[in-house]
């Protein structure tokens, strides 16, 4: 059973202004897929903040997969991705091109997510849109993936047989 991490980026959120409800879609979703829920937080849009949440949950192997969610967007606030990318030490553009893959068969905003993934230690991170249906569309779309790259980064699978 793999560990999430998940991470909510949201200055009204962090504050207790608006409830956190994308980060219970996820928690909903990876569940289902038979995942555990290790660590849940909301933080402000502080890339810094992140930045030392990612390495500790990567360095100290509390995670297999960490997810994010929010400040993917163009506003002045939103710095997960260059955050994210700080931190990881190889990329995964194929999981973040194809949730943008997915997102754009339901709008064309979704060119407006800049979200970014990759790999650090024995952790992979991936960053999710901030919106709960955006949270829903994309996580749904990749969930099935992301369990099998796992299996391969943790060693229990070598090979990727058609599937
Ligand atoms: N992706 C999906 N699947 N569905 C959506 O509704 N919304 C987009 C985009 N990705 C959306 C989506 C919008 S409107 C924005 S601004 C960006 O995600 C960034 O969102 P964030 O800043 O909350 O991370």
């Amino acid at each position: 059973m793999y560990r999430v991490a998940i991470i909510t980026l949201s200055d009204t959120a962090s504050k207790g202004e608006r409830i956190d409800e994308s980060g219970r879609v996820i928690a909903e979703i990876v569940r289902n897929e038979g995942y555990e829920v290790v660590f849940q937080k909301i933080i402000p849009d502080e890339g810094a903040m992140l930045e030392a949440l990612l390495c500790g949950l990567a360095d100290n192997n509390e995670a297999d997969l960490i997810l994010t969610t929010g400040g993917t967007g163009f506003s002045k606030r939103d710095n997960t991705p260059e955050a994210t990318k700080r931190v990881i030490e190889r990329e995964t553009p194929g999981i973040s091109e194809a949730m943008r893959y997915c997102s754009l068969q339901v709008t064309p905003r979704g060119m407006l997510s800049r979200g970014v993934s990759g790999i650090r230690k024995d952790a992979l991170i991936v960053n999710l849109p901030g919106s709960p249906k955006a949270v829903r569309e994309c996580l749904e779309y990749a969930i099935g993936a992301l369990g099998h790259g796992l299996d391969i980064l943790k060693g229990s699978a070598t090979n990727c047989a058609a599937k």
